[in-house]
């Protein structure tokens, strides 16, 4: 079974005999040359685009590629350690920087992993994107933003300064963080643990969210699903009184001020196009 979701299974676009490597993964080094060329050729693909870790729809459950995420963990089993430079600056790792940024704007101190992948139109702040990690178009990463291992972010999205976006390799069957299109991410936030940004949605500074969040609608008082802001909802991080055995206490939760309404644009979070305008052609 080489993809799973809520109980569903699909079929991986990646070599099953990944799945065969990592029954012998205890035994794989740098040597194993054979091994070598098949994980390269996976990590080549989530490179390209043509395989990803987690396909995500709006309606429905996240579909996670368990083939993928084993493809990561073993690029760490066979790849032998290797000198790279910007510069002055010298590296020493097994995961070589991208190379591959078709239609990307790469600003001057941004770094992405081989094995990570940007949709045509995405700026690149100088952030970090780890490898897994997808991004869609359109999407601006702005600076000192991280895209953790495997994190799918959609289209169109803000992540703003100082974002950090969860990543995920364990356990199997664990889902990676996801931001779906439209969705704006503010300065500091902490998106975590599988933690979900529904489309559109608008998440205030420094909010934090884990897949333990409680999320209150202000208006209602009605609780959504943990660890997930909802559709369209301006978000931002508050607390919730808890009694314990030891006295009262604050935990932190996550307060949806109120809904916007389809196609509504919040007036203090409408970026300038010029921001977003990649204009790779020179
Ligand atoms: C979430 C946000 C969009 C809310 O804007 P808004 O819809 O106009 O909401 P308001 O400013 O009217 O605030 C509503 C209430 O929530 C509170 N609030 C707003 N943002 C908050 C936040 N991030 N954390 C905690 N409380 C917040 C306000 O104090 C206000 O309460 P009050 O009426 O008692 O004073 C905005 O506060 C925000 O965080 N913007 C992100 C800025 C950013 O990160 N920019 C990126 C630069 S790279």
């Amino acid at each position: 079974m080489s993809i799973s979701t809520d109980g569903q299974t699909v079929d991986s676009v990646l070599d099953p005999a990944i799945d065969e490597l990592w029954e012998r993964r205890a035994d794989l080094s740098p040597q194993d040359t054979d091994a070598r060329k098949t994980v390269v050729a996976a990590v080549d693909a989530l490179d390209a685009g043509e395989a990803r870790v987690a396909h995500v729809s709006a309606a429905g459950p996240v579909v996670v590629d368990e083939r993928a995420k084993r493809v990561i963990l073993l690029a760490f089993k066979v790849l032998p350690m290797a000198e790279s430079a910007t510069g002055d600056f010298h590296y020493h790792d097994r995961v070589p920087l991208k190379t591959r940024f078709d239609g990307v704007r790469v600003v001057p101190g941004a770094i992405a992993r081989w094995g990570s992948h940007f949709e045509p139109g995405v700026v690149l702040m100088p952030s970090y994107t780890n490898i897994g990690g997808y991004v869609g178009a359109g999407t601006l990463v702005d600076t000192w933003a991280t895209v953790g291992s495997c994190a799918q972010i959609g289209r169109n999205v803000h992540l703003s300064g100082g974002v950090g976006i969860g990543g995920v390799l364990e356990p199997p069957g664990a889902v990676p963080v996801v931001v779906e299109d439209e969705a704006f991410v503010g300065s500091r936030c902490m998106v975590v643990e599988g933690a979900r940004v529904r489309r559109g949605a608008k998440l205030g500074a420094g909010a934090i969210v884990t897949a333990s969040t409680r999320v209150f609608d202000a208006t209602t008082g009605v609780e959504y699903p943990r660890g997930e802001v909802p559709e369209r909802a301006v978000a931002v991080g508050s607390t919730r009184a808890r009694t314990f055995p030891g006295g009262e206490f604050s935990l932190p939760c996550l307060l949806v001020l109120r809904t916007l309404a389809e196609g509504e644009i919040h007036d203090k979070l409408a970026l300038n196009d010029v921001l977003r305008e990649h204009g790779v052609a020179p």
